[in-house]
């Protein structure tokens, strides 16, 4: 099964993906944590990346498809997977459909089984991206505001110090909603035409938001 969570930056897409990942048995590919943990490390693709972040813009496509292609090569992926945070562009979209659509559905949208459109206003997003902490060990998400962690400021699985992310500035994240709203959207119509979009309400609770991403997931594997 191929799944795509797309939505505005603090929709929710990292919380539902672990979540939605571990139900199904699929692997989780978040391009934003691949990336963060590049720039962690001081690969060549952390250095590629590393302005593109800090500034709220997206890292180019050329540079993003190289890392999806290699990812989704390795063996956890042969089950599945739910993307998070990609595509972010139509030719991400289409580099998509080129290499794993090839056939008869190959360009309209085939590639992909669901598209998960999380659908939550602007302020909501600004919120929710304030209040954010996260494990920098493990990637689980809290916020001290709807999710706070058992221990202030502690990992509840790992036990790990939580930090704030640095594109997390209201600064840059007005700059993350404007790109979305530019480079991100239109991916709406793409997936849409293709017959392959739910939108979910994104503004409900964790566990509300879950069980409708579910269901959307098992009503499209019946269709
Ligand atoms: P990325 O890491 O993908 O960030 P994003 O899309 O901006 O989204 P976020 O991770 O900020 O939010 P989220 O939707 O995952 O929400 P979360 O679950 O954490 O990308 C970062 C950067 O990397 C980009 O700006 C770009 O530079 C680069 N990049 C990444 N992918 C790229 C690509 N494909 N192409 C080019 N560049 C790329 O939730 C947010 C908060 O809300 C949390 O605190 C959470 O606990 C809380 N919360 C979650 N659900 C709820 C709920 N239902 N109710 C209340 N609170 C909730
Ligand atoms: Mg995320």
């Amino acid at each position: 099964m191929r799944l795509v969570l797309l939505g505005p930056p603090g929709s929710g897409k990292g919380t539902q993906s672990v979540r939605l990942a571990g139900t199904l048995a699929i692997a989780h590919i978040s391009t934003g944590d691949i990336l963060r943990a590049a720039v962690r490390e001081g690969t060549e693709l952390g250095r590629k990346a590393e302005s593109f972040i800090r500034q709220g813009g997206l890292v180019p496509d050329e540079v993003i498809v190289g890392m999806v292609e290699e990812r989704i090569a390795r063996a956890d992926c042969s089950r599945g997977f739910i993307f998070d945070g990609f595509p972010r562009t139509i030719p991400q979209a289409e580099m998509l459909e080129s290499r794993l659509g090839a056939g008869p559905r190959a360009g309209n949208g085939g590639a992909i089984d669901r598209v998960l459109y999380m659908d939550l206003d602007e302020e909501s997003c600004v919120r929710r991206l304030a209040g954010r902490w996260t494990c920098p060990a493990d990637g689980r998400t809290y916020n001290q505001f709807s999710q706070p962690p058992k221990a202030a400021g502690k990992c509840d699985r790992c036990g790990g110090a939580l930090v704030q992310r640095e594109d997390d500035r209201v600064g840059t994240v007005k700059n993350r909603l404007k790109v979305y709203l530019e480079q991100t959207r239109p991916l709406i119509g793409f997936y849409e035409k293709a017959g392959r979009l739910n939108r979910v309400d994104a503004s409900r609770t964790p566990d509300q938001v879950f069980a409708e991403l579910l269901n959307a997931v098992r009503q499209g594997a019946k269709a």
